[in-house]
């Protein structure tokens, strides 16, 4: 199987040797067991939060208000600032254990962070399952949260490094498949651990994230870096030796040169951050900001950490509410495999802009379902069918985010980043999605509480803004290899005018048109040639202060 990818140097496609190896698919599967644990963290909260022998054990104010009579306003009865504190304190520390992944992605190579990561979650779900008190559950939370934040950083990178072009897509997206697996296993465990009398289910569903992380940590042991990051640090050889290896071919001469060259630019800089910061990198520096942001405000962790909680503010029995999370979690999987599937023939595009329509509709229709039902007051009894329809909008919107924002979330800016900024742009990947799963996470509960079923439409409307942003300012990435990406922003009509190819294209007639305006003035005030010469350099100077970095 051929690998195609973008253009060279003369405009004709370019095409690396190579094939998809089982040596690849190996370590890919290895590596995307990251996205285990971040996925059994997601779903396990919620579950456990609405357990009453967990309540009523750390949160007991939270149990009284839940048995309060019906009357009560349900928008508010789960809006309690320890609870949300139990559920976000992982994204925080998440989000500042990724700026420190990022110099150890670069150090000492992806492995040796996904290895770092696995071991600090494995701490973290032991104090977790043997928690006696509130403290021992957030000290918990914050190591898992440092693993996820070590696992997310390189975890994505790995895979994108490791795949042959073509294949990226599907490859990349076996992390979010088993982010999606993961948190399909919590529901599940939770759904069970609820039945255990005794009371210490919970303590099994906490526990039990023991096992994601062990299957990270002895997998990593066995993981080979990518050819990138062993250049990166100055080994030559074995990185050809495991290009070569990796794509089972030894013809893999362009690619490595390739490689060598970006490895090269990478070294010229002393610090990425700057870097990133450069004008040139505008295009990456936006997406790596908004992709993530955006991804997290289409609402998905709401369903993703609240669903039994969301279910039994509607009405629901304990037991049905845990049985839907299983639903949406199973409907969350099944539709990743759609993106799996598609991405890398019909693009990232299509499935973002297709998935964003499908989000909005599905997320105005449950805003209007419940809005007909609780008002503002919040009080209401819904009948079974009615109940029915609301979970059927939540699985709508849940698969239209499994194929589109949640796998694209994270493989979109994995490969679009050069060598010398990735491992810095992808800590601003990790960190601006940890910090609105984090924002999202402390404040639905008070949004639903304020908001009531305008949260929704708050969504919908987030949503619209992201497909429109699709629309106009992502440029297609399918199928182009991972160190020949530049292209795309010089070839695209916005952000053409930052980089290379397009920013000389705006000097050249810029400074063409000057010309002309500088004979018609000349010839319009007579001015004298030097004069005339002085004015438009004058001009120019202003001109490059202005459009220049
Ligand atoms: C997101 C998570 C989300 C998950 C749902 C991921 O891509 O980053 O925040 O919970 O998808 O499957």
């Amino acid at each position: 199987m051929e690998s195609a990818g973008a253009k060279g140097g003369d405009g004709a496609p370019k095409h690396y040797p190579g094939k998809m190896t089982v040596f690849v698919f190996l370590a890919c599967l290895v590596a995307s067991s990251g996205g285990l644990i971040f996925g059994y963290d997601i779903g396990i909260s919620g579950g456990v939060t609405s357990m009453d022998t967990f309540l009523t054990k750390f949160f007991p104010s939270v149990y009284a208000k839940e048995k309060e009579v019906v009357e009560t306003n349900q928008y508010c009865k789960f809006d309690s600032e320890p609870l949300t504190l139990f559920t976000s304190s992982l994204y925080l520390a998440a989000l500042i254990s990724s700026l420190f992944a990022s110099v150890i992605t670069r150090k000492c190579g992806r492995k040796m962070t996904m290895l770092g990561g696995g071991l600090i979650f494995l701490i973290g779900a032991i104090l977790n399952g043997a928690a006696t008190n509130v403290a021992m559950l957030i000290i918990g939370r914050i190591l898992l949260g440092i693993g996820v934040g070590f696992s997310n950083q390189a975890v994505p990178l790995y895979l994108s490094e490791m795949a042959p072009a073509k294949m990226r897509g599907m490859l990349n997206i076996s992390f979010q498949l088993m982010i999606t697996v993961g948190i399909l296993f919590a529901n599940l465990i939770n759904y069970f651990t609820d039945k255990i009398s005794g009371g210490w289910g919970w303590r099994v569903s906490l526990g039990l994230a023991a096992v994601p992380a062990v299957i990270m940590t002895v997998g990593s042991v066995f993981l080979p870096d990518t050819p990138n990051s062993l250049l990166a640090r100055g080994k030559e050889e074995e990185a050809r030796a495991r290009l070569q290896r990796i794509r089972g071919t030894n013809d893999v001469g362009p690619e490595y040169d390739d490689l060598v060259a970006a490895s090269e630019a990478t070294k010229a800089i002393e610090n990425p951050w700057k870097t990133l910061l450069e004008r040139r990198y505008r295009p990456q520096l936006v997406m790596s900001v908004l992709i993530p942001t955006l991804q997290q405000l289409t609402g998905i962790n709401v369903v993703m950490f609240y669903a039994p909680v969301l279910f039994k503010t509607i009405g629901f029995g304990a037991t049905a509410s845990l049985m839907s999370a299983v639903i949406t979690g199973l409907v969350n999987m099944v539709a990743t495999f759609v993106s799996i599937a598609t991405v890398d023939r019909l693009g990232r595009r299509k499935l973002l802009l297709q998935g964003g329509v499908q989000m909005i509709i599905a997320q105005f229709v449950l805003g209007t379902l419940i809005a007909i039902k609780f008002g503002t007051a919040g009080v209401a009894n819904i009948s079974r069918s009615y109940a029915i329809v609301v979970v059927l909008c939540i699985c709508v919107f849940v698969s239209a985010f499994a194929w589109s924002w949640g796998p694209l979330g994270w493989l979109v800016p994995s490969e679009i980043f050069p060598l010398e900024i990735r491992s810095a742009a992808q800590s601003v990947v990790v960190v601006f999605n940890m910090a609105f799963t984090f924002i999202i996470a402390q404040i639905f509960l008070v949004m639903l509480c304020h908001l009531k079923f305008g949260l929704f439409f708050f969504f919908g409307a987030m949503e619209v803004i992201m497909t429109v942003f699709v629309y106009f300012f992502l440029p297609e990435t399918k199928g182009i290899p991972i160190e020949e990406m530049e292209r795309i922003w010089g070839e695209h009509w916005y952000w053409s005018r930052f980089v290379g190819a397009g920013r000389n294209r705006v000097m050249q007639m810029t400074s063409t048109n000057f010309q002309v305006l500088i004979l018609k003035m000349n010839s319009i005030l007579s001015f004298p040639f030097e004069v005339g010469v002085w004015w438009s350099c004058k001009q120019m100077i202003i001109f490059s202060l202005f459009h220049l970095d």
